[in-house]
């Protein structure tokens, strides 16, 4: 603890200790409010981006804030959070790398640290010092729809990467250049399938999206705690070893239990046992679903070991509240303090309270070649070759090529959730290339890029050749959007698969997806198939290992299920077995399991 600190805290009113725990989202703050208020931490969430668009606009909006807090009256800057959970994933141009799901099916520590340092450097050209990653889940239910933010469902496998994330992002040295925040603390990756919900749950931007969704996520983990312990605790025994310094909390229960009012988890077990020496953050408008008095969940929340709010839009409500609790003696002083103390110890750690913060790189760095260039090698190493009955891959470079699938040709169905907006979408979203691009620079005249999709046939008519390869799809969701309880290919790509067999001699299938899919009658009808999760904007990678230029090395980082599953599930035993186990991928023409 530096004295400094401790100077600072002896500084600091009532009212600029409860404003440095405040996290405000931008839509709901001005740059004129935070040096008025002296507010700890703007977001941007999902999609909370600038107009236009582009990193020079996002830098000179995360300067306004920054700048703002530097003329408050105790001049503590604030620390700027956005979810870069797979590159500066909000910001058009920035580098989409593979989410974690392909990178867990990489199984490169190595690998992941440099695509985080990549992103910390993305990220930090923007102005933003803090990404609210990497997700340390373990998932157990592939229904979830937040599975592709994780690296996989072996707890060693995650905490390996996690840790590995952890050290890109923050650098190399003793000090913090941009701030991770593993989450979300604890087992969100480990609900039951239905247990999502609860009068005071379902917050106003869920009934904004609507449609189904949200049955596991945000749920009930119905475990004891030798689980908790061995499956879901030691990614964040792995970061905190790293140096990690904030935690996210996560939305879900333990047993019943909100978990962000969960005392023994937060400051028991994380802070006291684990001895975490950061802060911790709520998630977003989580505090609100603890209680429908709004005093009580504030008082439960930051007494359970909660440190910093994300509130995120009604800062005054909550900074009055904060400030009537300490008032009324329901919160102590000390308890606030702490919580200041731990966010102050991390500025410090970053070099922000006496200016030795590493400096800022230039905006143009984003989406930079070398950047570029790790994504579309991630997206080759990430690529699951799951089957392949007659040696249909690599592509003969004699062969020629049907190419069909709407996911061929775009960016944002290969980038997936996450990707500009919040659930991402279909579309040039961003810059980037295509599986179509890869395999027309390899192929050249040779490859016949039909354009035909689930809803149009047409380009196929009167074309046939050598080999197809089709290329389904997940349309992009995010959290509890993307909860499934049939994990079946939709009937209508099953139809395009179909389609191109009759007018081919071998074919080819590649999975864009977020999860293991049950792909059905497409098993039967493919020579071979390739899980290539949500590759990235640089989805040409998989071309290279589809022609052979890099050898597939991918493996499965869970379990392949075989038709629906039966609830309740966890992904080791499903019900019923599984296609294919975690580590089955063909490794350069042989089994990785063998
Ligand atoms: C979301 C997510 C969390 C994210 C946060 C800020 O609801 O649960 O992972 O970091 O809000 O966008």
């Amino acid at each position: 603890m530096s004295a400094r600190i401790d100077q600072l805290i002896a500084a600091t009113t009532l009212d600029e200790k409860i404003a440095q725990i405040t996290q405000v989202d931008r839509t709901a703050i001005t740059p004129e409010e935070v040096a008025e208020l002296g507010i700890g931490s703007i977001l941007s969430g999902g999609g909370g981006n600038p107009e236009p668009n582009t990193p020079q606009t996002w830098r000179a909006m995360v300067d306004a804030y920054v700048d703002a807090s530097r003329r408050s009256r105790l001049g503590i800057p604030l620390l700027y959070g956005t979810d870069a959970v797979h590159g500066h994933s909000n910001v058009v141009g920035a580098t989409i790398f593979p989410h974690n799901l392909a990178l867990g099916a990489a199984g490169d520590a190595e690998l992941v640290t440099q695509i985080a340092r990549a992103t910390a450097v993305e990220t930090a050209a923007t102005g933003a010092r803090w990404a609210f990653a990497p997700m340390v889940a373990v998932p157990q239910d592939p229904r979830w729809g937040r599975t592709f933010e994780c690296f996989g469902q072996d707890p060693e496998l995650v905490a390996e990467l996690g840790a590995a994330s952890v050290s890109g992002l923050q650098g190399p040295g003793p000090g913090i250049d941009v701030l991770a925040c593993a989450k979300h603390f604890v087992a969100d990756g480990g609900t039951t399938w239905g247990t999502t919900g609860g009068a005071q749950w379902v917050p106003w931007w869920v009934r904004a999206y609507g449609g189904p969704g949200w049955h596991i996520d945000q749920g009930d983990a119905r475990i004891d705690e030798a689980t908790l312990r061995e499956v879901h605790l030691p990614p964040y025994l792995a970061a905190l070893a790293e140096g990690v310094g904030s935690i996210m909390a996560s939305y879900s229960s333990w047993n019943g239990q909100k978990v962000h009012a969960h005392r023994w988890l937060l400051t028991d077990l994380l802070k006291e046992e684990l001895g975490f020496q950061g802060f911790v953050v709520s998630d977003y408008h989580a505090i609100d679903q603890v209680s429908a008095d709004y005093h009580e969940a504030v008082v439960r929340c930051l007494d359970a070991g909660v440190d910093m709010v994300m509130v995120p839009f009604d800062h005054e409500r909550f900074r009055t509240t904060v400030r009537a609790a300490v008032e009324a003696g329901d919160l102590p002083l000390e308890r606030l303090d702490d919580a200041v103390r731990r966010i102050l110890r991390v500025k410090e750690a970053m070099g922000l309270l006496d200016g030795t913060a590493e400096p800022l790189p230039d905006p143009s760095v984003l989406g930079a070649p070398e950047h570029r260039a790790l994504a579309r090698r991630a997206a080759a190493a990430g690529a699951v070759l799951l089957a392949d009955r007659s040696a249909a891959l690599p592509l003969p470079s004699d062969a020629t090529v049907l190419l069909a699938g709407a996911g061929a040709d775009d960016v944002g169905l290969a980038c997936g959730g996450w990707t500009i907006e919040w659930a991402g979408g279909a579309g040039p979203v961003t810059p980037g290339s295509t599986i179509a691009d890869g395999l027309a620079a390899h192929l050249g005249p040779r490859l016949v890029a039909t354009g035909a999709t689930a809803e149009d046939h047409r380009p196929l008519e009167g074309v046939t050749a050598t080999i197809g390869v089709v290329v389904v799809h997940e349309h992009p969701y995010a959290e509890g959007l993307g909860d499934r309880e049939h994990l079946a290919l939709e009937p209508a790509q099953a139809e395009l698969v179909r389609a191109v067999a009759d007018r081919v001699q071998r074919l080819v299938v590649v999975v864009l997806s977020g999860r293991p899919l049950s792909l059905g009658p497409v098993t039967d009808l493919a020579d071979a198939i390739v899980a290539a999760w949500w590759p990235g904007s640089e989805a040409a990678g998989l071309a290279d290992v589809l022609v052979g230029a890099i050898p597939f090395s991918g493996t499965l980082p869970l379990s392949w299920p075989d038709g629906d599953l039966v609830s309740p599930s966890r992904v080791p035993d499903p019900t019923p077995p599984p296609r294919w186990l975690p580590g089955h991928g063909l490794v350069a023409g042989r089994s990785a399991m063998s």
